[in-house]
């Protein structure tokens, strides 16, 4: 475990720094143990262009829920093939998925909070626990001001779930700031944002967003803000 003042010194000195030279700093730091965790979402597929640009063999893998949206199978084989990369694909226990839809049915996540958090367990917490296995640093691309969840983010935790550091270069970025970066770069992203999709998870689990929404506020939209977490990131 590394200690609290070693994450506090980094946090005081990377304050200021831009996504790219956080990340130069901890792909070296942490060779070979450090991996970008992508949703194939706007803020991951920015991290994906920086990450290569720096070092194109860094491991980027995603979470192949078996529920996402097509478009999303579509930009994983895009991605992968714009930046010469293959992205590493964790899919979940097919006996566990087996058992839990024999007893809760195929869309249990509808039916109560506690059988949403059991589906993104099997689905999302225990592939992610396996890609994460022997590494020192996961790299999300969590931004501080995308949900009342997030308010205290910052570029460096320790994430007591999993056991190791979990990084957050995009930390301080705003909304727009990802998205000027994605035109700049012509950086693939999924069309679904076109059609009123700002945050993309599972298929049955995400919807697109009214004018003036929330940009979360199309996840898991049947449940109150302050529960909206897969587990992924909860503290
Ligand atoms: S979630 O917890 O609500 O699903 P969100 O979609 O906002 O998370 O994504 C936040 C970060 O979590 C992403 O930038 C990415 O690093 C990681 N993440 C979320 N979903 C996945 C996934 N399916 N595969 C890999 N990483 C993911
Ligand atoms: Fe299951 Fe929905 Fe969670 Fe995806 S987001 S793992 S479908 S509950």
């Amino acid at each position: 475990m590394i200690d609290k003042n070693t994450i506090e010194n980094w946090n005081n000195s990377l304050k200021n720094e831009s996504p790219e030279n956080v990340l130069r700093y901890f792909l070296e730091h942490f060779a070979g143990k450090i991996a970008l965790s992508s949703s194939m979402g706007p803020e991951d597929q920015v991290l994906s262009e920086m990450i290569t640009s720096i070092n194109p063999s860094v491991e980027i893998f995603t979470l192949d829920t078996g529920r996402l949206f097509p478009e999303t199978y579509d930009l994983i084989d895009r991605t992968s093939k714009k930046y010469k990369t293959q992205i590493k694909v964790y899919f979940p226990d097919a006996k566990d998925v087996e058992e839990m839809i024999a007893s809760k049915g195929i869309n249990l996540f509808f039916d109560s909070i506690e059988n949403r958090k059991l589906c993104c367990s099997l689905r999302k917490l225990a592939p992610l626990a396996r890609a994460l296995n022997g590494l020192d640093a996961w790299i999300t691309g969590l931004r501080r001001d995308q949900s009342i969840t997030r308010t205290d983010l910052q570029i460096v935790e320790w994430d007591e779930n999993n056991g190791l550091l979990k990084i957050n270069p995009l930390a301080n970025w705003t909304e727009k700031d990802t998205w000027d970066y994605i035109d700049l770069k012509k950086i693939p992203v999924s069309p679904l944002h076109k059609k009123g999709f700002s945050s993309i998870g599972c298929q049955p689990c995400t919807r697109a967003i009214e004018e003036g929404e929330d940009v979360r506020a199309g996840r898991w939209w049947w449940e109150n803000p302050d529960t909206k977490e897969c587990g992924l990131h909860q503290k």
